[in-house]
């Protein structure tokens, strides 16, 4: 036994920021110390993603999560009892083959992703050093620029508005810092707009304020008018980037737009795009076209790829043969990173790592139901990502990732740098 074998692993239930049950992990190592971590939940989930084990049945609208609870208790604890924390791909190939099925939907998603990070930050724990740091060894990392939502819709607001996120992105921060102050200035501005207007009715899921817009152009026209009361240039200084989460519109082959009333086809949708990207400062979309629109993809990456990053979320799940298959394809630019669509961090890794290897761009990001827990970003940092997307710049499961950001570029000090660009140039 050496100090870094796992001796305890345990579950917790825990609560995330939907007041919904989520499964905590403790992984306990031979020298005494302790990984925690929390899984997160999204709501407008891929198909592809690992499953959410939840028990149905009465309690909290059937989200309840003892089974998974269960789970690492019991098989998940057994499987990697006695192993080396330090040797993650052994003990990740232990959850998936304990698990057994293509989705985790036996053990559970949830379940396994909060082991697999909790081993991960019990051994950074037990080297005492920050876990972006084991994780860049002695490798250059740089902050990652933020994308941060000032509204949410879709499925986080009640499809008050059809766009998931209107985030805003500061390219040219000279740090994350500057990149934080600026958008809370925007935000302040944009919450300004709306009580002038009456609008005002708190913030979505995310933390951004709640859409009470007429038409998803009416946002734009919004988030503009925000940046310019900030005291920004629109592009320059503050730009425009958007998560359309178009599989949640889109039904046997239509997008349908309930907020704009209108039912677009696969072309109908890029020309509305493409509109938008000559009227808008916009840098960055995300799942432009349903994740079933493979052929939409190509032709809208074909059409814009060369303006703004397209990134793929519900479109690759995290998954490192649908990033393969993106980048043989040219369907998307860049790959959002989510650890729980995966279930596990070496597949996370996996993913991230083809991204890397085709030049696409990745994304650490967040989910609509989150918690205090922040590894993400040590991740962020500490795998170099370049950009990390977590919500909006209010509500406490939000600012906890920031904040945790600005302590690590504390901690860099002289050696801390944004990657500065005036747009997204693949890698
Ligand atoms: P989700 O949304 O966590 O609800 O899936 C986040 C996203 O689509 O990026
Ligand atoms: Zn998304």
């Amino acid at each position: 036994m050496t100090d870094t074998t796992i001796v305890s692993v345990r579950g917790r239930r825990v609560w995330d920021s939907r007041a919904r049950p989520t499964v905590e992990a403790e992984v306990a190592l031979a020298d005494g110390t302790v990984g925690r971590a929390i899984a997160p939940a999204g709501a407008s989930t891929g198909t592809g993603e690992a499953i959410d084990l939840r028990d149905a049945g009465e309690a909290f609208g059937g989200l309840d999560v003892r089974k998974a609870l269960g789970n690492v208790n019991g098989e998940i604890a057994d499987a990697i009892r006695g192993q080396d924390a330090l040797d993650q791909a052994s003990i990740d190939a232990a959850l998936i083959g304990r698990d057994g099925t293509p989705n985790k939907a036996r053990l559970g998603g949830n379940a396994l992703i909060a082991v697999s990070l909790a081993t991960l930050k019990a051994a950074a724990a037990s080297r005492g050093v920050g876990l972006w740091r084991h994780l860049a060894g002695d490798q250059p990392v740089r902050i990652p620029l933020p994308e941060i939502q000032i509204f949410g819709g879709g499925a986080h607001a009640a499809r008050r508005v059809d766009i998931q996120d209107f985030m805003v992105v500061c390219l040219q921060a000279s740090s994350f810092a500057e990149a934080l102050d600026r958008t809370a200035e925007v935000y302040r501005a944009a919450g300004a707009i709306l009580k002038a207007r009456g609008l005002l009715q708190g913030v979505a899921d995310e933390g951004g304020f709640w859409p009470a817009f007429a038409s998803n152009d009416e946002a734009l026209d919004t988030l503009v008018l925000a940046i310019e009361q900030a005291g920004f240039r629109p592009g320059p200084d503050v730009a425009i980037s958007l998560d359309v989460a178009a599989s949640e519109f889109h039904d046997g082959g239509r997008y349908r737009l309930a907020r704009d009333g209108r039912e677009l086809d696969t072309d109908g949708m890029i020309a509305m795009l493409l509109g938008w990207i000559d009227r808008y400062p916009i840098v960055s979309i995300e799942d432009p076209l349903s994740e079933e629109d493979a052929a939409g993809f190509r032709a809208f990456t074909r059409a814009a790829g060369d303006r703004v990053q397209v990134i793929g979320d519900d479109f690759l799940v995290t998954n490192a043969k649908r990033v393969e298959m993106a980048a043989q394809t040219r369907a998307c630019t860049a790959v959002l990173v989510k650890p729980n669509q995966a279930g596990t961090v070496s597949e996370t890794k996996a993913a991230f790592d083809a991204a890397r290897r085709h030049g696409l761009g990745a994304i650490i990001s967040a989910r609509s139901g989150e918690t205090e827990d922040v590894t993400i970003a040590h991740l962020a940092v500490g795998w170099d990502a370049g950009q990390f997307k977590v919500g909006s710049i209010a509500r406490g499961e939000r600012t906890a990732k920031w904040n945790e950001v600005l302590r690590i570029e504390e901690e860099l000090g002289s050696q801390a740098r944004m990657p500065a660009a005036t747009r997204f140039e693949p890698r």
